[in-house]
């Protein structure tokens, strides 16, 4: 009896899961949202050794697993960090990653176009060219004065870039850097 009611749990469990994933891919696809795709870890340990910034506050738009972040809070314990992530497989993965690590990051399932950005002295998006435009906007409006944006591939439309990387190897993927300042 046990084995059978094991075995029913673990089929719900399965269901769960494949609706879930393909909810995530249904949004992704069809909806034209962001995708899930990390940044690599060896191009965030490359760009946070070469960036030189001491921001009290960092928000990570769109934060799929944390890993900036966690990234950031190992290299920088003192520095607030925080995320935004509306995709529920990524968000579920990078609260058990900080619970893991037992950091204290501050990860959301919010959306970022609804949170207020004034705070944030330092802020890390890898998006796309539409979101980038929206975020133009809301950076122009919200975020303060001498507040650093790093994007990864995608271009703030109108700002002039500050700096510019190409991390990694000539065969990485997702390694150009954008880095502004307002
Ligand atoms: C390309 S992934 C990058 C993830 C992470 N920042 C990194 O570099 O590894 C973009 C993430 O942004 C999330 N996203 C897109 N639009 C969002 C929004 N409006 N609010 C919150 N998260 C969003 C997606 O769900 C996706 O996980």
């Amino acid at each position: 009896m046990i084995v059978i009611i094991s075995y029913i749990i673990f089929q719900l469990f399965l269901i769960i899961l494949l609706l879930l994933i393909f909810l995530e891919l249904f949004q992704d696809f069809v909806l034209g949202k962001v995708p899930y795709i990390p940044t690599p870890i060896k191009i965030i340990e490359e760009l946070l050794h070469k960036i030189n910034v001491s921001p009290k506050i960092v928000y990570d738009l769109g934060a799929g697993d944390a890993r900036f972040l966690i990234a950031f809070k190992r290299k920088f314990p003192s520095t607030k960090v925080i995320g935004f992530e509306n995709s529920l497989l990524p968000y579920l993965y990078g609260k058990i990653k900080i619970l893991y690590y037992n950091l204290d990051i501050k990860l959301l399932h919010k959306n970022f176009f609804k949170q207020n950005i004034s705070q944030a002295d330092l802020i890390f998006c890898f998006l796309g060219p539409e979101q980038m435009k929206r975020l133009e906007k809301k950076f122009d409006e919200e975020l303060k004065k001498d507040a650093i944006i790093i994007s990864n591939t995608f271009t703030i439309p109108h700002w002039h870039i500050k700096e510019k990387y190409i991390l990694g190897t000539n065969k990485s993927a997702w390694n150009k850097i954008y880095i502004y300042q307002k």
